[in-house]
């Protein structure tokens, strides 16, 4: 049976993972707005992850005779001064995630909660990967400024990625 505390900081962040995928779920109704489709196609990706992320400590903390307890989704922003800014966001935002996984697992310390410390490696890499990503977009906009030709080289670029099912744990 999983300690009371675990069950929660679990539950918190299966809201977390759900937020994020609202999150861009939003930022790809932004770039849509702006025509461009590969932001559109990349963020559709991001979206299936963080599905994905919340669904595995979904089917987690039930395997592990957890109670999900979903909560409210909080109001995304919608819009953003440019592709730049947007990135920004995205950048900040998974650097928190980030803290908030090696916050979960500070909680697994605390509990001698082995079996999620394990766990949640998968994330904590996930995590690592995610930046690095994330970062790579954010430094080629920061090259492209305003030059509106290098923004769509980049587009097309993003029209690329692909999403693969993880499998976590
Ligand atoms: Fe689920 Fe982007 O972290």
């Amino acid at each position: 049976m999983i300690d009371a505390k675990m069950e929660k900081a679990f539950n918190d962040q299966i809201n977390a993972e759900f937020y994020s995928e609202y999150l861009y779920l939003s930022m790809k109704a932004y770039f849509a707005d702006l025509n461009l489709n590969g932001f559109v196609n990349w963020f559709d990706v991001q979206v299936q992850e963080e599905h994905a992320h919340g669904m595995g400590m979904f089917d987690y903390l039930i395997e592990r005779g957890g109670r999900v307890e979903l909560q409210a989704i909080a109001k995304p922003e919608t819009n953003w001064a440019s592709p730049l800014e947007c990135f920004k966001q995205v950048l900040e935002h998974e650097q928190y995630v980030t803290s908030r996984i090696n916050a979960l697992m500070d909680v697994a310390d605390e509990v001698k909660d082995r079996a999620a410390l394990s766990f949640l490696n998968w994330y904590l890499k996930e995590q690592v990967e995610e930046e690095s990503t994330v970062g790579n977009v954010l430094s080629t906009l920061k090259l492209i400024g305003e030059d509106k030709h290098a923004l769509l080289m980049l587009d097309k670029e993003l029209a690329t990625r692909t999403f693969v099912q993880p499998v976590i744990g």
